[in-house]
C-alpha cells in the first residue's frame, strides 16, 4: 500500500460505479470480514472500511482496525457492527437511509401480494407442468384491497409502506417504540399487541437490536388472526423462525412473505417444505438504481469523515472521532 493515499478496505467488490467512486478517494483494497478480523500485515494502514450487512463487524475486528475512521456499511441497517465499541474507539460508522427506502418498500408490497395470492405456489405449479386450466378453487387467496395494514415500525419504510397501502384503500394500524404522528388522518398508531390482533397483513420495519429481537415469538403470533399474512424484509432474527414454521403448517396463519432469515443465508428446513411462505434472497434494496444510490452514499460519508467532517449519514457518535486528529488527510 502506498501511504500518503487514504486507504480503503472494501469488503466485497461492489457495483462497478461504486468502485470507481471509491478509487478517486483513495486506494481501494479488497479483503473480507474474516481477512480484517485475523489482521494482516498492512491492516493498520486502513483508513475507511467499506462493509456488507452480513460482514460481522464485531470488537476483535475493530481493534484490529488501529487507524481506520470509518466503517461505512452498505446497508441502512447496521445490526453486523459493534457499534459502541466503534464508538469508544473513536471510529464513526455510517449507513445508507433515505436512497432504499421506496425500494425495499416496493419489495415489502410485492412480497405482501405475493403471499396473499399464492403467487410462488402458483410458478410452482406453472413451472411443474401440472396447471390443467382455470378452475373454481384454484390457490384461493385472501383479498388485500380494503383490508387492515399492520405497519411495526413507523420509520422511513414503515411509512412507505402504510402509503402503499393507502393506494390499495387499505386500513393502516401501526406501532412504534415512541409516539409517531400520523402521515394521514385515517391512520392510527395502537400498541403491537393490538396491531397483531387486529391487522390482516402485519410488516415488521424495525431495526434489529436487543429489544426486538424474537419480538414476534410463538405467544404474539399466537395472537394473529388464522387468515393473516406476515411479511418481514427487516431482520431475520426479528421473528422466531421455527414458531413461524409451525404457526404456518399448523394454518394458524395464513401465510407469510420472507425477504430476510434467522441464520441467513440458511433457511429454516420446515419453512422451504412449505408451500404458503413466499421465499426471497434479501432482495430489498435490490435495484439497479438503488444499489448505484447506496454506493453514491456510501462514498459520500467515507469523503466526508476523510476531510475531517462528521459522515453525512452517522449510525453512532464518538465523543473523541479519531478523524478529528487527522484532518491533514484530504
Ligand atoms: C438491507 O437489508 C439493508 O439493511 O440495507
Ligand atoms: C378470470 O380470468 C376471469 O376472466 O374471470
Amino acid at each position: 500500500m502506498n501511504r500518503g493515499q487514504p486507504v480503503i478496505a472494501v469488503t466485497s467488490l461492489l457495483l462497478d460505479q461504486t468502485m470507481d467512486r471509491l478509487g478517486e478517494l483513495g486506494e481501494v483494497v479488497l479483503t473480507s470480514a474474516a481477512d480484517l478480523r485475523q489482521g494482516h500485515h498492512h491492516q493498520d494502514q486502513v483508513d475507511a472500511v467499506v462493509s456488507l450487512l452480513a460482514d460481522p463487524i464485531d470488537a476483535e475486528t475493530l481493534r484490529q482496525l488501529p487507524g481506520a475512521l470509518i466503517v461505512a456499511n452498505y446497508a441502512v441497517g447496521v445490526n453486523n457492527v459493534d457499534l459502541a465499541e466503534a464508538e469508544r474507539l473513536g471510529i464513526y460508522v455510517s449507513n445508507t437511509p433515505d436512497v432504499l427506502t421506496e425500494t425495499t418498500a416496493d419489495l415489502a408490497f410485492a412480497l405482501l401480494l405475493a403471499a396473499a395470492r399464492h403467487i410462488g405456489a402458483g410458478e410452482r405449479l406453472v413451472r411443474s407442468g401440472r396447471f390443467s386450466g382455470w378452475q373454481p378453487d384454484l390457490l384461493l387467496g385472501v383479498d388485500v384491497h380494503h383490508k387492515t395494514l399492520g405497519v411495526v415500525g413507523y420509520g422511513r419504510i414503515g411509512r412507505a409502506v402504510a402509503r402503499r397501502g393507502r393506494g390499495f384503500e387499505m386500513r393502516v394500524l401501526y406501532c412504534d417504540e415512541a409516539p409517531r404522528e400520523p402521515c394521514a388522518a385515517d391512520e392510527r398508531q395502537v400498541d403491537l399487541e393490538t396491531l397483531l390482533r387486529e391487522s390482516d397483513f402485519v410488516s415488521l420495519h424495525l431495526p434489529l437490536t436487543a429489544e426486538s429481537r424474537h419480538l414476534i415469538d410463538r405467544r404474539r403470533l399466537a395472537l394473529m388472526k388464522p387468515t393473516a399474512v406476515l411479511v418481514n424484509t427487516a431482520r431475520g432474527p426479528v421473528v422466531d423462525e421455527a414458531a413461524l414454521a409451525e404457526a404456518l403448517a399448523g394454518k394458524r396463519l395464513a401465510a407469510a412473505g420472507l425477504d430476510v432469515y434467522e441464520q441467513e443465508p440458511q433457511v429454516h428446513p420446515d419453512l422451504l417444505a412449505l408451500d404458503n411462505v413466499v421465499l426471497a434472497p434479501h432482495l430489498g434494496s435490490s435495484s439497479t438504481e438503488t444499489r448505484i444510490a447506496m454506493g453514491e452514499t456510501v462514498a459520500r460519508n467515507v469523503a466526508a469523515v476523510l476531510r475531517g467532517d462528521p459522515p453525512v449519514n452517522p449510525a453512532n457518535a464518538p465523543a473523541d472521532p479519531r478523524n478529528r486528529a487527522r484532518r491533514s488527510v484530504t
